[in-house]
């Protein structure tokens, strides 16, 4: 890793796209010991729904991933980082559920979905704003199956100072963004959350959308 200051303080930093030297991968140990918690406020729409699908796009160590599988749904892994897939999947083999998740390490930016999720989630995980944050986005609202439900947390960049220009996320642009996919907004926020494998809290903006009924399918 280039950057000057502690690898933990990167950890809900830079994106790969704007900062091409950022090591992701060095975050992480591949062996299942750096799964975080899961996150109970980007989870919680997903509580009521019946276990179906599910997208965790950037999903790290896994650790919503193998919450979401170990309520019975079939879950979808992707990141950009090979050690956090490997991590993902000795979470995964630990606790018995490799049989529902499926991980690959992509970019969130190229990778394309094949199937119809009926949740999708992107916790902490966007590239940086440019073509691979819409393209994430895009694919976010395309991966979801008409009536699916999407969760967004990303810090905020109208509160935080200490990312780079264009890291972090504005609760207009990604509701704006979404709308303009087809969406409905279900809550739009901006809040102090815990700040997960750190001490304390920070500030974030959470979006929950919804595919409406009368959508197609996945495009694209
Ligand atoms: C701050 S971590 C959050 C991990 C996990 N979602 C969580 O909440 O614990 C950001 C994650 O996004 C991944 N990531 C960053 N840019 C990405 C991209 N363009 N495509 C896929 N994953 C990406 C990183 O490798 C890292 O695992």
């Amino acid at each position: 890793m280039t950057h000057d200051t502690p690898a933990t303080d990167h950890a809900h930093g830079p994106g790969a796209a704007a900062h091409p030297d950022f090591a992701w991968d060095d975050l992480y140990t591949g062996d299942g010991s750096d799964t975080a918690d899961p996150d109970p406020m980007l989870l919680a729409p997903a509580h009521d729904l019946p276990p179906g699908r599910a997208l965790d796009l950037g999903c790290g160590a896994g650790g919503n991933a193998l919450a979401l599988a170990e309520r019975g749904w079939r879950v979808t892994g992707v990141d950009l980082a090979p050690r956090a897939i490997a991590s993902t999947r000795a979470g995964a083999c630990a606790r018995g559920l490799v049989d529902r998740i499926e991980l690959a390490v992509a970019d969130s930016a190229t990778w394309r979905p094949r199937t119809a999720y009926d949740f999708a989630l992107s916790s902490y995980a966007l590239p940086p704003r440019g073509p691979g944050r819409t393209a994430t986005l895009a694919t976010l609202a395309a991966a979801l199956a008409p009536d699916g439900t999407l969760a967004l947390g990303e810090w905020d960049e109208e509160v935080c100072d200490w990312a780079e220009p264009g890291d972090l996320a504005t609760l207009a642009e990604l509701t704006e963004a979404f709308t303009g996919l087809g969406l409905e907004i279900v809550r739009a926020t901006r809040q102090a959350v815990p700040r997960i494998q750190h001490p304390g809290e920070e500030h974030a903006v959470i979006v929950v959308a919804r595919k409406p009924r009368d959508t197609l399918g996945v495009t694209g």
